[in-house]
Order: structure tokens, then C-alpha cells, then sequence
């Protein structure tokens, strides 16, 4: 179990296996999504520190350029140590 620290003044736990999405809205805590399947782009958020896996997206939701800068689309990001992260 991993913890999520959010815009800095939130934080809560991600297992290995769920994305960073299933477990928020599983604590009731908010992020931003909308298709769940890595289609849409409205889950982007920066990755300040730590590390995580991302399975298979749409190119048309995240640029080659944005993962580059350490953005992710959070429906499709699993945790691998505490992440911090910032969104909306
Ligand atoms: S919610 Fe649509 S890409 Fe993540």
C-alpha cells in the first residue's frame, strides 16, 4: 500500500494493484476523471516524486511530450512507491 500525497495539504492509499483513480473514488476522495479508460485526457496529473507504472492509453489523451515532463493520466497509473502529485 502506497500513499498518494495530493497538491501537498491531501493525502490516501493506493495499492499496487488499483489505479490511483479506483482507489480515490474508493476513499471518497476527489480527482478528476471521466472515461476510466485512459481515452480522454481529463485524469492528467504531474508526478512530482516517486515512481509508478502506466498501462496502455490513447496518444491522443497524453503526448509522447507531457509523459516526458512527468505527467499521467491517474485511470491509468499504478503506484510502485508513495507518489506525490499534483491536479485539479
Ligand atoms: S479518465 Fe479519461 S483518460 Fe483517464
Amino acid at each position: 500500500m502506497f500513499r498518494i500525497n495530493k497538491n501537498q495539504n491531501q493525502s490516501f492509499l493506493c495499492a499496487e494493484h488499483q489505479t490511483i483513480v479506483e482507489s480515490a473514488r474508493l476513499q471518497m476522495e476527489k480527482v478528476p476523471y471521466a472515461c476510466t479508460r485512459g481515452g480522454c485526457g481529463y485524469c492528467k496529473a504531474k508526478v512530482l516524486d516517486g515512481s509508478y507504472h502506466m498501462e496502455r492509453y490513447a496518444k491522443s489523451a497524453l503526448s509522447d511530450g507531457e509523459v516526458l515532463d512527468g505527467i499521467v493520466l491517474l485511470c491509468k497509473t499504478y503506484p510502485r512507491s508513495d507518489l506525490k502529485i499534483i491536479c485539479e
